[in-house]
């Protein structure tokens, strides 16, 4: 395993590690995504918009949103009053821009640069909280969780996709053995940084499984919470509810 001088001790990246992976890959981000997951990461952000249950009034603040397509998703498939798509890497956020520029639907779309750990937000601005493969990337967890609590209405949603534990260990053995090859070997030949992508699927191995993120969630306050595995539970989508 790789770690650095500037890692924490549980071997997240730091932010400043973050943030640099992200800005360094953003241009080749999509064009990996797409190869990486062979295409089905569509259907996993179908799925989580889906379980978001908008409704044409809803105002969503979609975190960690990188180049978009959460949050282009949400617009398409959602129709929500407004998402603000957000991201610490502004790199990430000139991605999504300029693809948002092509949306022709009704929903607004508005982007800022924001720390998903410190939202500079009023309490109780949002219906629904989404991030999709960004609280892996939080080296405090728990301080995400706490603001989007206090950013969201009453009965508003927060909902979570992201790497997850498969359950069945055969299967668990092929993916783990796929996240430790094929994934730096792409990420490698398309962006030159393979070791960025080493430490990326670190991240995924060492994330909580679905029942102990479920636990995280609900000690900050949420009053429900719940999941559903994806493609063998590659990935999960917890919700959760104020
Ligand atoms: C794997 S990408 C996911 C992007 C997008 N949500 C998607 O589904 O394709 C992770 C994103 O999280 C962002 N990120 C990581 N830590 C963050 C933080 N503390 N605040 C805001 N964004 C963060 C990174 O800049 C990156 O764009």
């Amino acid at each position: 395993m790789i770690r650095r001088a500037d890692d924490n001790a549980a071997g997240r990246p730091t932010t400043d590690r973050v943030k640099q992976i992200f800005s360094t890959i953003a241009p080749e981000y999509d064009r990996f995504n797409a190869l990486s997951s062979l295409g089905i990461d569509r259907h996993w952000r179908a799925k989580t918009v889906k379980l978001a249950r908008l409704k044409r009034n809803s105002e969503v603040l979609d975190l960690a949103a990188g180049t978009g397509d959460l949050t282009l998703a949400l617009a398409r498939l959602g129709a929500p009053a407004r998402v603000l798509s957000t991201d610490f890497v502004p790199e990430m956020l000139d991605v999504g821009r300029a693809k948002a520029a092509e949306y022709e639907g009704d929903t607004v779309i508005e982007f800022a640069v924001v720390d998903a750990q410190d939202l500079p937000f009023p309490d109780e601005s949002f219906d629904v909280v989404t991030v999709a493969f960004g609280v892996r990337n939080l080296p405090d967890r728990a301080a995400n969780f706490r603001e989007v609590y206090r950013a969201l209405r009453p009965g508003g949603r927060y909902v979570v996709l992201e790497f997850s534990r498969p359950p069945f260990p055969p299967f668990r053995a092929f993916y783990h053995f796929y996240l430790r090859t094929v994934i730096p070997f792409l990420g490698g030949r398309l962006t030159g940084d393979r070791e960025s992508f080493q430490y990326l699927n670190e991240s995924i191995l060492q994330f909580p499984g679905q029942v102990a993120l479920a636990g995280e969630l609900h000690r900050v306050g949420f009053s429900e919470v719940m999941w559903h595995n994806l493609t063998f539970g590659i990935v999960a989508v917890h919700v959760a509810v104020k």
